[in-house]
């Protein structure tokens, strides 16, 4: 089987981050998002597709730079394509059935099981879904028996949300589903082209454990919590030379003597954080430097920007290169 991973988004509630960064290579628990993504893929899968747009050329590098086990191919979009067009514009080649996964979805998922699943039923499409307190911002599954979708809604008030089974951005489809999306346009897989496919046999697929849409600075904290606490951000604890609890995960080069960490810390690469400073629930990119005495706590500071000492930055977003 093969995948298509939506990667073109342009991340607009992650800025000013993602004026300079894709939100797909934002680190999280010591590695981009688009990785922790790609990690619940099978072994067996035999390609790749990254479907992007904003910022190919940087993904293209990246992913150039960083291999994975698959192949990997990227396949940009010359304007915006929507998830439906986007999915439609690198679609040659693609196996049948094929994974579409959203590239900020960060979450525990046995995605072979889910083949298996699949395959049982024998339907159009299965659909990942995840339950969560407040449907609201999300589509939200109607479920009637062996789990086939008998509609979706998209962001219903509570009284109309007909469960709290929410679309987690992870599926399965038929191959014949891209010729389902009109061609030449931008197009909402999920809103113009799934409802029309629900008589065929859309089936979900019910994700206990973790899950997490990291799109805003409080999700994409989130979702690293997560991940350390599932083990996936690494061994742990803090940098050599330094106090605290962690765990800190660093992504190569840095410099953090006598600084003290709190939990749930990504440091980039040529991250400076100098002595007395302390940071926690927090990702610093490439080549960020933390002050003398200064405190970061629940923040995503973008590559370059520099705290001054004694400063404390607390719940922000700063994108590259700023001074605070
Ligand atoms: P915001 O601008 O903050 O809403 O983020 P976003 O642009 O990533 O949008 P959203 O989170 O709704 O996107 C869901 C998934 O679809 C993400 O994996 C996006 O990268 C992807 N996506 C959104 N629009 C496009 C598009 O036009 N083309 C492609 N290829 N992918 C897209």
């Amino acid at each position: 089987m093969k995948a298509i991973v939506l990667v073109g988004g342009f991340g607009t509630r992650l800025r000013p981050v993602t004026y300079a960064v894709p939100k797909q290579l934002i680190p999280v628990a010591g590695k981009p998002m688009l990785y922790h993504v790609l990690d619940l893929l099978p072994p067996d899968v035999e390609e790749v597709v990254l479907a992007t747009g904003y910022k190919a050329d940087l993904l293209a590098a990246y992913v150039k730079a960083h291999p994975v086990r698959w192949p990997v191919r990227t396949v940009p979009e010359a304007e915006p394509l929507g998830t439906g067009g986007g999915m439609r514009n690198a679609s040659a080649g693609l196996s049948d059935p094929f994974f579409l996964l959203n590239s900020d979805v960060l979450a525990s998922a046995d995605l072979g099981r889910m083949r298996s699943v699949h395959a049982a039923h024998g339907g159009v499409g299965t659909m990942a879904l995840y339950e969560v307190d407040d449907p609201r911002p999300y589509g939200v599954a109607a479920l009637g028996s062996g789990d086939r979708i008998t509609a979706f809604v998209e962001k219903p008030e509570p009284k109309d949300a007909p469960s709290r089974w929410i679309n987690a951005g992870i599926a399965i489809w038929r191959r014949d589903v891209i010729d389902r999306v009109p061609a030449g346009r931008a197009v909402s897989f999920e809103r113009e082209v799934v409802p029309g496919l629900l008589a065929e046999g859309v089936y979900g697929f019910r994700l206990s454990g973790y899950w997490e849409d990291a799109g805003t600075p409080e999700r994409i904290l989130h979702a690293q919590r997560l991940l350390f606490d599932d083990h996936r951000g690494g061994p742990g604890g803090v940098p050599p030379g330094a106090r605290g609890t962690g765990p800190v995960a660093t992504m190569g080069a840095f410099s953090a003597r006598e600084a003290s960490f709190g939990p749930y810390v990504t440091l980039g690469e040529h991250v400076t954080v100098e002595p007395g400073a302390h940071v926690e629930n927090s990702i610093l990119m490439d080549g960020v430097a933390v002050g003398r005495e200064a405190h970061v706590e629940g923040s995503v500071v973008g590559p370059g920007a520099r705290i001054r000492a004694t400063h404390r930055v607390v719940g922000q977003v700063l994108g590259e290169d700023a001074e605070a």
